[in-house]
């Protein structure tokens, strides 16, 4: 596949209002959203999770993407259409999520490196002959007193350049997502200063693998303080500080960013997105790739009720689209 095909997906992928819905939760992760809310964690609880998000009506309309994880790209709709399949007929671009999931990193205590490059050329190869155009490869940064160290950004930020890497010569688009991790008492500007470090390792890291920055998306956190920090910012603070340390670190040739929710609410998540966008042009799209708080609300609903919630579970999932939606725009109302 060629670097302009490549740069097509990533374009389409940050197409103007549209955003892409992470649904790559890992068996385990998969297993606490669903036992928060009382539902078993069973395969066809999993599928059937799955298919109400996927064929939510319109999403579409909002939607470019669709992250799914190594069993649910393996999975059909209850009529047997191949989730796939499905997605394709109406636009909206399967991803797969590649990576084996953070483990400690030995002699930082603290700290944690993703897992995944064994056999990965491999794997992209299979994912690619199943349909997927994009693949996503997550490393968690913590922050605390002691973390996180210059090694494990380094050893995170070669990992997913690898792996980008990887990505391209399969032809699939890498999404690099270093999430900086909102746990702790830190400040904004310790956040800003972290997010900065790892921008920086991180683009030095593709470039000296050969990544193609131009078939390549990003996919960050935001710049705000820890969760249990009592430091009182406005959307506005937040927006303007993840938009500086991006356009800091992050070259123009990049065809989008996009964020992850990383545990904000959904009104949180929504209104940072849209205040960023309202203090654009900037120079790639800024649009989201939210997995809580793309369904938390649908996640409730659906387990109250899986029959009489069905219909009214997808509409939530059709609000948040549409709200981010509008958000990537800069366009949303509150
Ligand atoms: P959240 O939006 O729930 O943080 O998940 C996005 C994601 O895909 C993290 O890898």
């Amino acid at each position: 596949m060629s670097i302009e095909d490549l740069e097509s997906i990533a374009l389409a992928m940050v197409a103007p209002g549209k955003g892409i819905i992470a649904i790559d939760e890992s068996t385990n992760t998969i297993k606490k959203r669903f036992e928060a809310v009382g539902i078993e964690n069973t395969e066809e609880n999993r599928r059937a999770y799955r298919e109400l998000l996927l064929t939510t009506p319109g999403l579409n309309e909002h939607i470019s993407g669709a992250i799914l994880y190594d069993e649910t790209i393996r999975q059909s709709t209850k009529d047997g259409v191949p989730f796939t399949q499905l997605m394709k007929k109406l636009g909206i671009i399967p991803g797969i999520k590649v990576d084996k999931g953070p483990q400690p990193l030995a002699g930082f205590p603290g700290d944690v490196v993703t897992e995944g490059l064994d056999g990965l050329r491999e794997r992209l190869q299979e994912y690619a002959r199943l349909g997927a155009q994009f693949a996503k490869w997550r490393a968690v940064i913590n922050i605390s007193e002691d973390n996180p160290s210059s090694t494990a950004i380094e050893a995170n930020c070669h990992v997913l350049a690898r792996y980008a890497a990887l990505c391209q010569e399969a032809g699939l688009v890498p999404m690099v997502e270093p999430e900086v991790i909102m746990d702790g008492d830190h400040s904004i500007e310790v956040s800003y200063e972290v997010h900065e470090a790892v921008l920086r390792s991180l683009f030095n890291a593709l470039y000296e693998q050969n990544v193609m920055l131009e078939g390549t998306i990003l996919k960050i956190s935001m710049v705000i303080p820890g969760k249990d920090s009592d430091e009182q910012v406005d959307v506005e603070e937040v927006a303007e500080a993840t938009v500086r340390v991006l356009k800091s670190t992050v070259p123009a040739s990049l065809p989008g960013i996009v964020f992850l929710s990383g545990g904000q609410t959904d009104q949180q998540s929504t209104a940072h997105l849209n205040a960023m966008n309202q203090i654009g042009p900037h120079p790639w799209p800024l649009s989201f790739s939210y997995g809580r708080a793309m369904q938390q609300a649908a996640l409730k609903l659906w387990s109250k009720d899986m029959k009489a919630n069905y219909a009214e579970a997808q509409k939530t999932v059709y609000a948040r689209a549409r709200d981010n939606g509008l958000a990537a725009l800069g366009q949303w109302n509150g």
